[in-house]
């Protein structure tokens, strides 16, 4: 079998995604047990306990979850929708430990001002950066106030120079491999998640481009976060591994003796309830307690992780230059039998 490189990977004639591609342990790990493997991150000049960060999404990103979030050491990025401007500007005082908001591109200057005194980063929720009013945008909101900006999504990295001279300072990487998800049904855009990293990788690393990366859609369990950080994401997007959580907004619903909550697109039907060209369904995901249990399994799989591929911090497993690309009966050999 073939042990693929990065630089390999991203030269790999099809594209890839999570399931392609597993980690191959080749070396003799010296760490005695994965207690001693730190997941502490920089994220946009800020520390983290992990890469992690929740989707601006309306049923994944509240003031709950945001805060909770910030309590595990993890970044929330509070949704646009739950609460218009105004309102957070209003009640800001409330929300000391939500430090990242999303806006839309019709956000208001005054408001965005109103916001830079309260929130260090913002992130410009579109579902294509590759436009110019997103440019505009993010070029407006850095050249007038002191925030991180984060763009997205790109599916390619092609673009990525024109987004650093725009101020971005973190981008959103994946078009169509979102779990709620329908843009590649719908208009047959998108890549791989994997491929889709790796190619933004290269080019930012070729062109010495200082922005960072975050791997967003279609993670499912803590094996792919471990990918995405190994493959070099600075940190990982997550909606549906944290949806159904206490923490994300809306109602628990029994049915069929089962306790479920919603989880939507942010381009659904039930958030534009308006007959406009729909992305994104809505579904309902087993409700599954607090949040942190998600978390602390996201941190026990990074940690068990690292001490297979003999990496004591994270800088180390973003360095993991050897990959397996998967036959589909040697992925399915990998799920446990029930
Ligand atoms: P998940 O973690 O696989 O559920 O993917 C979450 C990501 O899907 C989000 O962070 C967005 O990038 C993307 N996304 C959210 N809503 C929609 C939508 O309605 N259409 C397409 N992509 C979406």
């Amino acid at each position: 079998m073939k042990i693929f490189s990065k630089n390999e990977l991203n030269n790999y004639q099809l594209s890839l995604t999570y399931d392609d591609i597993s980690l191959v342990p080749t070396d003799i790990s010296r760490i005695k047990s994965r207690a001693e493997a730190s997941t502490k991150v920089k994220f946009l000049d800020k520390d983290f306990n992990l890469p992690v960060l929740s989707s601006p999404m309306d049923s994944v990103t509240g003031i709950e979850m945001a805060e909770a979030l910030s309590d595990l050491g993890c970044l929330g990025i509070l949704n646009r929708f739950n609460m218009t401007l105004d309102e957070f500007i209003k009640r800001q005082n409330e929300f000391k430990k939500v430090n990242a908001v999303s806006i839309s591109l019709t956000a208001d200057e005054s408001s965005i001002a109103e916001l830079a005194e309260h929130v260090d980063i913002i992130c410009i929720d579109t579902a294509n950066a590759n436009n110019l009013s997103v440019l505009k945008k993010c070029e407006e909101v850095k050249t007038k106030f002191k925030v991180k900006v984060i763009v997205g999504n790109i599916a390619h990295g092609k673009s990525l120079k024109d987004l650093v001279n725009a101020g971005a300072d973190a981008v959103r990487i994946g078009i169509g491999g979102g779990s709620v998800c329908t843009t590649s049904v719908q208009t047959g855009i998108g890549i791989g998640q994997v491929s889709s990293l790796l190619n933004v990788l290269f080019i930012r690393d070729d062109e010495k481009l200082d922005i960072e990366l975050i791997a967003d859609g279609g993670i499912k369990n803590p094996g792919d976060v471990a990918k995405a950080i190994a493959l070099g994401a600075d940190s990982v997007m997550l909606g549906r591994m944290l949806a159904g959580t206490r923490e994300t907004p809306g109602e628990v619903i029994k049915y069929n003796d089962q306790l479920w909550k919603k989880y939507r697109g942010s381009a659904s039907f039930g958030v534009k309830l308006k007959n406009e060209f729909i992305e994104g369904e809505e579904t309902m995901v087993p409700y599954k307690g607090t949040v942190k249990n998600v978390i602390d399994a996201i941190s026990d799989g990074l940690k068990s992780a690292m001490s297979y591929m003999n990496c004591l911090n994270i800088d180390e497993l973003r360095n993991t230059e050897t990959f397996a690309a998967l036959s589909n009966s040697s992925f399915l050999e990998r799920l446990p039998k029930k």
